[in-house]
Protein backbone atom coordinates (compact mmCIF):
# COMPACT_ATOMS: atom_id res chain seq x y z
CA UNK A 1 0.00 0.00 0.00
CA UNK A 2 1.14 3.21 -0.88
CA UNK A 3 -0.82 5.59 0.81
CA UNK A 4 -3.39 6.22 3.73
CA UNK A 5 -5.72 7.98 1.29
CA UNK A 6 -9.36 6.17 3.38
CA UNK A 7 -9.67 4.21 6.64
CA UNK A 8 -11.36 1.11 4.50
CA UNK A 9 -7.75 0.65 2.62
CA UNK A 10 -6.40 -0.74 6.01
CA UNK A 11 -5.89 -4.54 6.42
CA UNK A 12 -6.40 -5.70 10.68
CA UNK A 13 -2.67 -6.26 10.54
CA UNK A 14 -1.74 -2.60 9.22
CA UNK A 15 -3.70 -1.64 12.60
CA UNK A 16 -2.13 -3.75 14.45
CA UNK A 17 1.69 -2.84 13.05
CA UNK A 18 1.08 0.86 13.52
CA UNK A 19 -0.82 0.68 17.13
CA UNK A 20 2.30 -1.15 18.47
CA UNK A 21 5.02 0.91 16.42
CA UNK A 22 3.04 4.05 17.92
CA UNK A 23 2.82 2.51 21.46
CA UNK A 24 6.88 2.62 20.70
CA UNK A 25 6.58 5.95 19.81
CA UNK A 26 4.72 7.03 22.75
CA UNK A 27 7.53 5.91 25.63
CA UNK A 28 10.35 6.42 23.24
CA UNK A 29 9.46 10.03 20.91
CA UNK A 30 13.08 9.46 19.13
CA UNK A 31 13.54 6.13 18.87
CA UNK A 32 13.58 6.21 14.82
CA UNK A 33 15.35 9.64 14.92
CA UNK A 34 16.72 9.01 11.32
CA UNK A 35 13.93 7.46 9.67
CA UNK A 36 13.31 10.45 7.44
CA UNK A 37 17.01 12.15 7.80
CA UNK A 38 17.40 14.84 5.21
CA UNK A 39 13.86 14.31 3.83
CA UNK A 40 10.77 16.33 3.92
CA UNK A 41 7.53 16.06 4.47
CA UNK A 42 4.78 18.31 2.85
CA UNK A 43 1.35 18.81 4.92
CA UNK A 44 -1.01 20.64 2.63
CA UNK A 45 -4.22 21.60 4.46
CA UNK A 46 -7.36 23.95 2.98
CA UNK A 47 -9.35 23.72 6.36
CA UNK A 48 -8.41 24.97 9.56
CA UNK A 49 -6.45 22.42 12.34
CA UNK A 50 -4.94 22.25 15.85
CA UNK A 51 -4.53 18.73 16.63
CA UNK A 52 -3.61 17.12 12.82
CA UNK A 53 -0.69 20.16 11.84
CA UNK A 54 0.71 19.83 15.33
CA UNK A 55 0.66 15.73 15.46
CA UNK A 56 1.94 15.91 11.23
CA UNK A 57 4.91 18.56 11.94
CA UNK A 58 6.36 16.97 15.21
CA UNK A 59 5.63 13.69 13.87
CA UNK A 60 8.14 14.44 10.98
CA UNK A 61 10.52 16.66 13.12
CA UNK A 62 10.45 13.12 15.67
CA UNK A 63 11.79 11.07 12.43
CA UNK A 64 14.09 13.67 12.11
CA UNK A 65 12.48 14.63 8.90
CA UNK A 66 11.67 18.94 8.25
CA UNK A 67 8.06 19.49 7.97
CA UNK A 68 6.90 21.94 5.31
CA UNK A 69 3.32 23.47 5.57
CA UNK A 70 1.24 24.66 2.76
CA UNK A 71 -1.82 26.81 3.32
CA UNK A 72 -4.48 26.08 0.58
CA UNK A 73 -4.53 29.49 -0.14
CA UNK A 74 -1.10 29.58 -0.91
CA UNK A 75 -0.53 27.04 -4.13
CA UNK A 76 -1.35 27.37 -7.17
CA UNK A 77 -4.22 24.93 -6.87
CA UNK A 78 -6.31 27.32 -6.17
CA UNK A 79 -5.88 29.55 -9.41
CA UNK A 80 -6.33 26.27 -11.70
CA UNK A 81 -3.13 24.03 -11.61
CA UNK A 82 -4.55 20.31 -11.78
CA UNK A 83 -4.49 18.04 -8.73
CA UNK A 84 -2.51 15.98 -10.62
CA UNK A 85 0.42 18.59 -11.86
CA UNK A 86 0.40 19.69 -7.76
CA UNK A 87 0.63 15.76 -7.06
CA UNK A 88 3.84 15.34 -9.41
CA UNK A 89 5.51 18.46 -8.29
CA UNK A 90 5.18 17.74 -4.55
CA UNK A 91 6.55 14.25 -5.05
CA UNK A 92 9.56 15.68 -6.51
CA UNK A 93 10.39 17.76 -3.42
CA UNK A 94 8.94 15.42 -0.34
CA UNK A 95 8.89 12.11 1.07
CA UNK A 96 5.65 12.26 1.56
CA UNK A 97 2.40 14.50 1.56
CA UNK A 98 -0.53 14.58 4.23
CA UNK A 99 -3.58 16.65 3.08
CA UNK A 100 -6.81 17.80 4.87
CA UNK A 101 -9.23 18.88 2.58
CA UNK A 102 -13.06 18.71 1.41
CA UNK A 103 -13.67 16.01 -0.77
CA UNK A 104 -12.43 12.54 -0.60
CA UNK A 105 -12.07 12.44 -4.37
CA UNK A 106 -9.23 14.73 -4.33
CA UNK A 107 -7.36 13.20 -1.73
CA UNK A 108 -8.26 9.93 -4.09
CA UNK A 109 -6.41 11.75 -7.05
CA UNK A 110 -3.35 13.03 -5.07
CA UNK A 111 -2.68 9.15 -4.00
CA UNK A 112 -3.31 8.54 -7.93
CA UNK A 113 -0.79 10.65 -9.53
CA UNK A 114 1.92 11.60 -6.52
CA UNK A 115 4.70 8.92 -6.50
CA UNK A 116 5.23 9.41 -2.88
CA UNK A 117 2.89 8.18 -0.25
CA UNK A 118 -0.02 10.48 0.87
CA UNK A 119 -1.53 10.73 3.65
CA UNK A 120 -5.51 11.50 4.54
CA UNK A 121 -5.37 13.85 7.16
CA UNK A 122 -9.65 14.15 7.37
CA UNK A 123 -12.29 15.04 4.33
CA UNK A 124 -15.74 15.85 4.69
CA UNK A 125 -16.30 11.76 4.40
CA UNK A 126 -13.44 9.91 6.33
CA UNK A 127 -10.58 10.55 9.32
CA UNK A 128 -8.64 7.61 8.93
CA UNK A 129 -5.46 8.95 11.08
CA UNK A 130 -7.63 10.61 14.00
CA UNK A 131 -9.32 6.58 14.22
CA UNK A 132 -5.78 4.84 14.85
CA UNK A 133 -5.25 7.11 17.73
CA UNK A 134 -8.89 6.62 19.02
CA UNK A 135 -7.85 2.71 18.83
CA UNK A 136 -4.21 2.94 20.65
CA UNK A 137 -5.80 5.18 22.99
CA UNK A 138 -8.75 2.15 23.48
CA UNK A 139 -5.94 -0.27 23.58
CA UNK A 140 -4.40 1.13 26.75
CA UNK A 141 -7.28 1.27 28.75
CA UNK A 142 -8.87 -2.02 28.04
CA UNK A 143 -6.22 -4.06 26.61
CA UNK A 144 -5.68 -5.82 23.19
CA UNK A 145 -8.66 -8.19 23.59
CA UNK A 146 -12.06 -5.68 23.06
CA UNK A 147 -13.97 -8.37 22.21
CA UNK A 148 -17.68 -8.46 24.48
CA UNK A 149 -17.47 -4.70 24.81
CA UNK A 150 -19.52 -2.05 23.01
CA UNK A 151 -18.44 1.09 21.43
CA UNK A 152 -21.25 3.82 20.84
CA UNK A 153 -20.72 7.08 18.49
CA UNK A 154 -23.53 9.31 19.25
CA UNK A 155 -24.34 12.75 17.61
CA UNK A 156 -23.75 14.02 13.61
CA UNK A 157 -23.63 11.44 11.06
CA UNK A 158 -20.11 12.54 9.53
CA UNK A 159 -16.86 11.85 8.48
CA UNK A 160 -15.93 10.78 12.17
CA UNK A 161 -19.11 8.28 12.32
CA UNK A 162 -18.28 6.93 8.84
CA UNK A 163 -14.71 6.20 10.39
CA UNK A 164 -15.79 4.43 13.14
CA UNK A 165 -18.14 2.09 11.44
CA UNK A 166 -15.14 1.18 9.17
CA UNK A 167 -12.00 1.15 11.62
CA UNK A 168 -15.00 -1.05 14.31
CA UNK A 169 -15.38 -3.56 10.93
CA UNK A 170 -11.87 -3.85 10.41
CA UNK A 171 -11.03 -4.50 13.98
CA UNK A 172 -13.86 -7.06 14.20
CA UNK A 173 -15.72 -4.76 16.97
CA UNK A 174 -19.03 -4.12 18.60
CA UNK A 175 -19.62 -0.13 17.02
CA UNK A 176 -23.48 1.10 17.60
CA UNK A 177 -23.91 4.88 16.07
CA UNK A 178 -26.78 6.69 16.78
CA UNK A 179 -27.54 9.91 15.06
CA UNK A 180 -30.95 11.32 13.66
CA UNK A 181 -32.59 9.56 10.79
CA UNK A 182 -32.52 11.45 7.37
CA UNK A 183 -29.91 14.75 6.59
CA UNK A 184 -27.85 13.95 9.55
CA UNK A 185 -27.46 10.06 9.60
CA UNK A 186 -24.11 8.48 8.05
CA UNK A 187 -23.74 8.14 4.31
CA UNK A 188 -25.38 4.95 2.89
CA UNK A 189 -22.55 4.35 0.48
CA UNK A 190 -20.26 4.26 3.98
CA UNK A 191 -22.49 2.03 6.13
CA UNK A 192 -22.38 -0.51 3.30
CA UNK A 193 -18.50 -0.34 2.53
CA UNK A 194 -18.52 -0.66 6.48
CA UNK A 195 -20.93 -3.61 6.42
CA UNK A 196 -19.00 -5.59 3.20
CA UNK A 197 -15.60 -5.47 5.50
CA UNK A 198 -17.63 -6.48 8.56
CA UNK A 199 -19.11 -9.84 6.72
CA UNK A 200 -15.43 -10.83 6.33
CA UNK A 201 -14.40 -10.20 9.84
CA UNK A 202 -17.23 -10.52 12.25
CA UNK A 203 -17.90 -7.39 13.48
CA UNK A 204 -21.43 -6.46 14.16
CA UNK A 205 -22.52 -2.80 13.53
CA UNK A 206 -25.32 -0.78 14.54
CA UNK A 207 -26.56 2.30 13.33
CA UNK A 208 -29.51 3.18 15.12
CA UNK A 209 -31.91 6.55 15.97
CA UNK A 210 -31.95 5.88 19.78
CA UNK A 211 -29.07 7.20 21.68
CA UNK A 212 -30.25 6.02 25.58
CA UNK A 213 -30.32 2.45 24.08
CA UNK A 214 -27.17 2.67 22.22
CA UNK A 215 -25.00 3.52 24.81
CA UNK A 216 -26.64 0.92 27.13
CA UNK A 217 -23.92 -0.70 29.13
CA UNK A 218 -21.22 0.40 26.67
CA UNK A 219 -17.53 0.77 26.94
CA UNK A 220 -16.77 3.56 25.00
CA UNK A 221 -18.82 7.16 24.29
CA UNK A 222 -17.57 8.64 21.27
CA UNK A 223 -18.93 12.24 19.83
CA UNK A 224 -17.98 15.01 17.65
CA UNK A 225 -18.85 18.40 16.49
CA UNK A 226 -22.35 18.92 15.63
CA UNK A 227 -21.01 21.55 13.07
CA UNK A 228 -18.03 19.84 10.91
CA UNK A 229 -16.42 22.12 8.38
CA UNK A 230 -17.56 22.98 5.88
CA UNK A 231 -20.97 22.38 6.90
CA UNK A 232 -22.95 25.55 5.81
CA UNK A 233 -24.31 28.40 8.71
CA UNK A 234 -27.14 28.14 6.91
CA UNK A 235 -28.23 24.64 8.79
CA UNK A 236 -27.28 25.24 12.10
CA UNK A 237 -30.72 26.10 14.12
CA UNK A 238 -32.29 22.85 12.45
CA UNK A 239 -29.23 20.80 12.87
CA UNK A 240 -28.63 21.83 16.58
CA UNK A 241 -32.27 20.86 17.39
CA UNK A 242 -32.11 17.25 15.51
CA UNK A 243 -28.97 16.82 17.36
CA UNK A 244 -29.94 18.41 20.66
CA UNK A 245 -31.34 14.67 22.41
CA UNK A 246 -27.68 13.40 21.04
CA UNK A 247 -26.07 14.93 23.46
CA UNK A 248 -23.26 13.33 25.65
CA UNK A 249 -24.87 14.43 29.05
CA UNK A 250 -24.03 13.09 32.55
CA UNK A 251 -27.09 11.57 32.17
CA UNK A 252 -26.15 9.68 28.93
CA UNK A 253 -23.19 8.19 30.51
CA UNK A 254 -24.85 6.65 33.87
CA UNK A 255 -25.99 4.70 31.39
CA UNK A 256 -23.00 3.16 30.36
CA UNK A 257 -20.47 -0.19 31.61
CA UNK A 258 -19.31 0.94 34.93
CA UNK A 259 -15.24 1.01 33.62
CA UNK A 260 -16.35 3.05 30.45
CA UNK A 261 -14.80 5.90 29.00
CA UNK A 262 -15.98 9.02 26.91
CA UNK A 263 -13.82 9.88 23.72
CA UNK A 264 -13.72 13.23 21.57
CA UNK A 265 -11.67 13.56 18.41
CA UNK A 266 -11.84 16.94 19.67
CA UNK A 267 -12.34 20.29 18.84
CA UNK A 268 -15.46 19.57 21.54
CA UNK A 269 -17.94 22.32 21.95
CA UNK A 270 -19.40 22.30 25.79
CA UNK A 271 -22.75 22.42 25.96
CA UNK A 272 -23.45 21.37 22.70
CA UNK A 273 -22.32 18.36 21.52
CA UNK A 274 -21.11 17.14 25.29
CA UNK A 275 -21.58 18.61 28.94
CA UNK A 276 -18.26 19.85 30.39
CA UNK A 277 -19.10 17.66 33.45
CA UNK A 278 -18.76 14.77 31.17
CA UNK A 279 -15.39 15.94 29.33
CA UNK A 280 -13.35 17.62 31.72
CA UNK A 281 -14.55 14.65 34.01
CA UNK A 282 -12.74 11.36 35.28
CA UNK A 283 -13.87 9.16 32.47
CA UNK A 284 -12.71 11.27 29.44
CA UNK A 285 -9.84 10.27 28.03
CA UNK A 286 -9.49 13.00 25.28
CA UNK A 287 -5.97 14.68 25.98
CA UNK A 288 -4.53 11.25 25.62
CA UNK A 289 -6.59 10.79 22.37
CA UNK A 290 -4.75 13.77 21.31
CA UNK A 291 -1.95 13.17 22.51
CA UNK A 292 -1.52 9.70 20.22
CA UNK A 293 -2.59 11.74 17.02
CA UNK A 294 1.11 12.01 17.33
CA UNK A 295 2.29 8.84 17.44
CA UNK A 296 -0.07 7.38 15.54
CA UNK A 297 0.80 9.54 12.33
CA UNK A 298 4.32 9.09 13.17
CA UNK A 299 4.25 5.33 13.16
CA UNK A 300 2.29 5.82 10.00
CA UNK A 301 4.82 7.71 7.96
CA UNK A 302 7.53 5.44 9.32
CA UNK A 303 5.59 2.53 7.99
CA UNK A 304 4.34 3.71 4.49
CA UNK A 305 7.58 5.18 3.65
CA UNK A 306 9.13 1.71 4.48
CA UNK A 307 6.65 0.37 2.27
CA UNK A 308 5.30 -1.99 4.95
CA UNK A 309 2.02 -1.12 4.78
CA UNK A 310 -0.01 -3.77 2.89
CA UNK A 311 -3.40 -2.51 2.81
CA UNK A 312 -6.66 -5.39 2.35
N1 LIG B 1 -9.13 15.88 15.80
C1 LIG B 1 -8.62 16.68 14.84
O1 LIG B 1 -8.45 16.30 13.68
O2 LIG B 1 -8.29 17.93 15.28
P1 LIG B 1 -7.85 19.16 14.37
O3 LIG B 1 -9.05 19.54 13.52
O4 LIG B 1 -7.47 20.24 15.33
O5 LIG B 1 -6.69 18.75 13.51
N1 LIG C 1 -16.27 16.32 11.99
C1 LIG C 1 -15.27 17.31 12.30
C2 LIG C 1 -14.03 16.64 12.78
C3 LIG C 1 -12.94 17.58 13.21
C4 LIG C 1 -11.71 16.84 13.66
C5 LIG C 1 -15.00 18.15 11.06
O1 LIG C 1 -14.90 17.59 9.97
O2 LIG C 1 -14.91 19.38 11.18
Amino acid sequence: MKDLLRTEHLSREDVELILDTAAQFASKPMRSKDALANQTVAIYMTKSSTRTRLASETAVAHLGGTPIFLRGEDLQIGRGETISDTAKVISGFASALIVRTFAQSDVDELGAHATIPVLNGLTDTDHPTQLLADWLTIREVFGNDVSGRKFTYVGDGNNMAHAWLTMGAIMGAHVVVATPSGKWAPDETAIQSARNIASKTGAKLEVVTDPLDAVKDASVVYTDVWMSMGDPEAVRSEKLKALAPFAVTKDLMSKTASDSIFMHCLPAHRGEEVEAEVIDGSKSVVWREAFHRRTTIQAVLYHLVRGELTGN
